[in-house]
């Protein structure tokens, strides 16, 4: 750990202390002065937030328009994945296998792929767009990544014509074959909102009370151990 010399650690002990008294004050005045400006920054521009907004769900928002077949996903796969992944998506050493493996799930060998495991297609579409080919992420044009996607359809027998043209149009009528075992988390503890309603995403009101504060709990152990470690049975995960 950095240790400061006496002088500077209060110091420094002061300036967080003023900063924190700082920020109370700040966030205290966030909703009153909603517009001040604090010299910070800048505002992201158009460009900015367009790249950064490429998240795509499962009921198709998001997706980039375009569109794409397997037959012509087959030649694309083979130029920028299937080094790794295998002609057939089937997965060179062990890099990722993307298809076959269904039924196996309860099997002593679950072999997980786009069609035995993913519940929803979109998961597909915002994965490759992001994130592949690896180590080359976010280079694939949309209607290449259309025609790579209903490539691995086709390798998974989810679709079974090599022409059926795979769009923001039609992507939400194809339906993953593991879709259904996928179930709403019903524990009474979770949050769910089909039971809680939507979670609040604007001027929410928080009833979170401070019940304790850390430096009494002594969470932080001083040299020789804090008191809590002291009692904490040996072994214990407390
Ligand atoms: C250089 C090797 C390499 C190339 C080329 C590559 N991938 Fe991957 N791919 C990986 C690795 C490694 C992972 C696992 C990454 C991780 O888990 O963080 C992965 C994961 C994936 C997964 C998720 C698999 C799963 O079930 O979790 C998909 C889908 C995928 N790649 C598709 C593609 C597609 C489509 C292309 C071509 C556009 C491609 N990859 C190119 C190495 C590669």
């Amino acid at each position: 750990m950095l240790k400061f010399p006496k002088a500077v650690s209060r110091r420094f002990a002061q300036v967080t202390a003023a900063a924190m008294v700082a920020g109370v004050a700040m966030s205290g005045m966030a909703s009153a002065e909603e517009t001040k400006k604090f010299g910070l920054g800048r505002e992201a521009t158009e460009e900015e937030v367009a790249a950064w907004d490429i998240d795509v769900r499962p009921d198709g928002k998001g997706l980039p328009v375009g569109k794409g077949n397997a037959a012509k996903g087959e030649a694309i796969f083979a130029a920028k994945c299937a080094i790794c992944h295998g002609d057939f998506a089937e997965g060179v050493d062990r890099w990722p296998v993307l298809a076959g493996g269904r039924d196996t799930l309860k099997s002593q060998n679950p072999v997980k792929t786009v069609g035995s495991y993913w519940p929803y297609l979109s998961t597909a579409f915002d994965y490759i767009h992001r994130a592949m080919p690896f180590g080359n992420a976010q280079t694939l044009k949309p209607d290449e990544t259309y025609s790579i996607i209903a490539y691995i359809l086709l390798m998974n027998d989810v679709i079974t014509d090599d022409q059926f043209e795979l769009s923001d149009k039609t992507f939400t009528s194809i339906q993953m074959p593991n879709e259904k075992n996928f179930i709403d988390d019903d524990r009474p503890d979770a949050k769910n909102v089909k039971k809680d309603g939507e979670p609040c995403m604007k001027d929410c009101k928080s009833d979170v009370k401070i019940t304790m504060h850390a430096r009494v709990l002594d969470v932080t152990p001083e040299t020789g151990g804090s008191k809590n470690n002291e009692d904490a049975p040996k072994g214990s995960i407390d």
